[in-house]
């Protein structure tokens, strides 16, 4: 096999849960009177750490947060978040998600989640995942966010194995560099698949089963 073990991003790989953050943020944005959050600065957030997406609102605003009043801020956005994520089920898991999960375990790959969201094993339960995964590696264990490539050595340590025996699976661009400058070969899925550096470009997450082998 030419890996041991694939570790996935979630949102927008395992999960669609892009939807949900955007419109969070963009009633956060709009409490505090930023009316111009679109969807292209939701592009920028993809990826990236709470707190450093909670940035990319603040940008577009005149007003001065002190730290506590951030910290606030972003608990007030994941309240929101967290109120649409209680909606999510198992239903919610795409069947060409599902099935390529299934094809990969059954050959032997170990499989693991190296994701920026604090909001992991929530997310996990809700899909029916909770014990699915040999490791998560999550926003709670890291103190850099992607680029970084921390959240991804984090995972291969726990897999005890190194970046080069491990592929990554990544829909943001901070996370094909992550992955990159962590040492492992990056598969892209949607916008993804044609950043410079992805190593493979998908059409469809079942691909990876192909290239796994
Ligand atoms: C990433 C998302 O997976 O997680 C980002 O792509 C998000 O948009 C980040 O900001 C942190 O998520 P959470 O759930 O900890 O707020
Ligand atoms: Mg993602």
């Amino acid at each position: 096999m030419k890996y041991r073990a694939i570790i996935f991003d979630l949102d927008g790989v395992i999960c669609s849960t892009d939807e949900y953050h955007y419109a969070a943020w963009k009633q956060l944005a709009k409490a505090i009177g930023v009316t111009d959050f679109s969807r292209a600065d939701s592009e920028l957030q993809r990826g990236v750490s709470r707190m450093e997406s909670l940035e990319i609102i603040l940008r577009k605003s005149d007003r001065h947060f002190t730290d506590e009043e951030k910290v606030a801020l972003a608990e007030q956005k994941n309240q929101i978040y967290k109120s649409m994520l209680a909606t999510m089920s198992p239903k919610d898991l795409s069947e060409s998600v599902r099935s390529t999960l299934n094809a990969l375990k059954e050959r032997g790959l170990k499989l693991a989640i190296g994701s920026s969201s604090k909001n992991t094993s929530f997310i996990l339960e809700r899909l029916g995942l909770g014990d699915f995964f040999d490791a998560v590696a999550d926003g709670n264990m890291i103190s850099r966010g992607k680029p970084d490539p921390e959240v991804f050595l984090k995972a291969a340590e726990l897999l005890h194995l190194e970046p080069r025996e491990c592929l990554v699976v990544e829909d943001a661009h901070a996370g094909i560099q992550a992955a990159l400058a962590g040492g492992f070969d990056a598969a892209g899925v949607g916008g993804a698949a044609s950043y410079s550096g992805t190593t493979y470009p998908l059409t469809s997450i079942s691909d990876l089963v192909a290239i796994a082998l």
